[in-house]
């Protein structure tokens, strides 16, 4: 039996951990060929290793934009074509305005916000040379609808990861490239490490998901299967809420939880 997105080839920034490794898993899976890019050298070569001639890898720092030029270049050079750009790089950092310093700010949206402007950037540019069309995943957040207390830098950016996609989506339809956000809500990975392994700040994420679960990386990858493959054929410009219902709901206090907010957690 042919897999759902057979012959296909996609590109996963941050796709060497956590939900970028899990779709990236998935995707193989289902029949794709994947080129992963990283700044974790040690876990790239883990990925091409559990994968083996299924994925590639290439160490990519999403801030740079020759980087992701060369990441879908390697997808072109290595397999011929380019149908599926799923962004996930991305980190955190906990800071209540009031403190904020600029230098963690900068940080914060040179990866989660213009990192995934120039990934959308070359990945549409690779598939508008093609003529195939494509589907493109950005990796936003929960916290795009949903406001946190101390975590401003993260939900400004993740917002305007969900603005970006929408006007990406405007633009590139017309070239048969749909664009997409996934809002996971707390996932058990290495970037939300604080939040899972804090019993009280976990029981509160449970608490406050009406399906009584937070999520793993399994189960944003079938939500993204799904945005790449052509049963979402009609269906772009739209932020997929994916929390076990948690946006029905308030966002735990995490700074009454933890008694005070100050440190990154980036991945
Ligand atoms: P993770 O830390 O497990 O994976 C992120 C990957 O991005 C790592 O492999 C890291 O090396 C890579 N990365 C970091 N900076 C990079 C850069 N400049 N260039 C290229 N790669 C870089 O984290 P996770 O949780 O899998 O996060 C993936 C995405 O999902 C992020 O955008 C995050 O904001 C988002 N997200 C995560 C949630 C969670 O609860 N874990 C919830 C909602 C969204």
């Amino acid at each position: 039996m042919s897999g759902r997105i057979e012959g296909r080839v996609a590109v996963i920034t941050g796709g060497a951990s956590g939900i970028g490794l899990g779709i990236a898993r998935r995707f193989v899976a289902e029949g794709a060929s994947v080129v992963v890019g990283d700044i974790n050298e040690a876990a790239l070569k883990a990925v091409t290793d559990e994968l083996e001639g299924a994925a590639s890898a290439r160490l990519a720092d999403v801030t740079r934009e020759d980087d992701l030029e060369a990441l879908c270049a390697q997808a072109v050079t290595a397999y011929g074509r380019l149908d599926i750009g799923v962004n996930a790089a991305g980190i955190g950092a906990f800071s209540n305005v009031v403190d904020q310093d600029v230098e963690t700010w900068d940080a914060v949206m040179a990866i989660n916000v213009r990192g995934v402007m120039l990934s959308v950037k070359h990945e549409a540019r690779a598939m508008i040379a093609a003529g195939n069309g494509g589907s493109i995943i950005n990796i936003a957040s929960l916290n795009a609808i949903q406001p946190a207390e101390g975590m401003g830098v993260y939900c400004a950016g993740k917002a305007a990861v969900d603005m970006l996609t929408k006007v990406a989506a405007m633009e590139l339809g017309p070239h048969g490239i749909r664009v997409n956000a996934i809002a996971p809500g707390l996932v058990d990975t290495p970037l939300a490490a604080l939040l899972n392994q804090t019993p009280p700040i976990k029981a509160a994420f449970v608490e406050n998901a009406p399906l009584g679960r937070t999520g793993s990386p399994d189960d944003v990858a079938g939500v993204a299967l799904f945005l790449a493959s052509d049963d979402a054929s009609w269906m772009t410009g739209d932020l997929v809420r994916l929390d076990g219902g948690a946006h029905t709901k308030r966002y735990p206090e995490l700074a009454k939880i933890l008694g005070a907010i100050d440190g990154a957690i980036d991945g």
